[in-house]
């Protein structure tokens, strides 16, 4: 595979999305690097994938901070010497529409979704250009394309991702490759999270929102891992500036 061996950071890369990511492409061979605020978890993750004899490290980091970003592009080149890719993966999430926001959360989910990956993008370039090659693959959403009800910031953050993978593979073009997995409706504690509420068991939720996905099931997060793995490798060597959609069909539906 040609996975094998490379550094590849997963950010958010120990829970639902990201912690899939993680295994598959340590059992693909890479030399991962699990970066999330989760420290427990993250470092439960990392020690379970190296009792299964994985190279694996978790470095705790905020994506929101510049120097936290800038101390883990630093600790993984300590670690390995080199940085051959990064899954801007971490996320977070708020329900409202404009009138509902106020700056803390508008900065909140600003920072985490979008922020983030300029600091993380600012951060390992320098590192890529020196190899003459890396890279980037990002987590969007079908919410970049379509207005969820009382989703404007998500959305907004969404779409922000969507432009910027434009945006780094034409300046850095020649030794960058940028690509999108742009998820539809995964079954990850994110999306358990946006039940709360609702009045109904979360379970029969999801049974609804799958009978109306034309696969007819929601996505798992290894469905999205399996993209990340192709899109990380040098099979995907002419995939750039693009997203690869996995939503099971859901952007395909007519809106009646
Ligand atoms: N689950 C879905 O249906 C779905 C659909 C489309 C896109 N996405 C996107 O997929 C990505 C992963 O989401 P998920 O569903 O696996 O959710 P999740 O809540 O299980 O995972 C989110 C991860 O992001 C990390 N994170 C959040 N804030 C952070 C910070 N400040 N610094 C470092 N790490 C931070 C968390 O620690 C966690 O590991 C997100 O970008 C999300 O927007 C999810």
């Amino acid at each position: 595979m040609s996975l094998r061996e490379k550094v590849i950071i997963v950010t958010g890369g120990s829970s639902g999305i990201g912690e899939a990511c993680s295994r598959h492409l340590a059992q693909l061979g890479a030399r991962v690097v699990i970066a999330s605020n989760q420290r427990e978890s993250g470092e439960a993750l990392a020690a379970d994938l190296r009792a299964g004899g994985r190279n694996v490290q978790f470095v705790y980091t905020d994506v929101a901070q510049e120097e936290s970003v800038q101390a883990l592009m630093r600790r993984t080149v300590e670690l390995h010497g080199r940085i051959d890719g990064v899954h801007c993966n971490a996320g977070v999430w708020a329900q409202g529409k404009v009138t509902d926001f106020n700056e803390a959360v508008w900065n909140k989910v600003m920072n985490v979704n979008v922020k983030s990956v300029f600091w993380t993008a600012k951060h390992v370039l320098p590192v890529m250009e020196r190899q003459g090659k890396g890279v980037i693959v990002i987590t969007t959403s079908v919410a970049a394309f379509v207005g969820f009800p009382a989703h404007a910031l998500y959305c907004a953050s969404k779409a922000a991702l969507e432009s910027l993978i434009r945006s780094l593979a034409v300046d850095h073009a020649g030794w960058l490759r940028v690509a999108g997995v742009c998820p539809g409706t995964i079954d990850t504690p994110m999306l358990a999270a946006t039940c709360a509420g609702w009045d109904k068991p979360v379970q029969e939720l999801y049974a609804d929102v799958a009978r109306r996905i034309p696969v007819r099931r929601l996505g798992q997060p290894i469905d999205i891992a399996h993209a990340v793995a192709f899109l990380l490798g040098d099979e995907a060597g002419y995939i750039n500036g693009t997203s690869i959609v996995l939503d099971g069909g859901t952007l395909a539906l007519p809106p009646w």
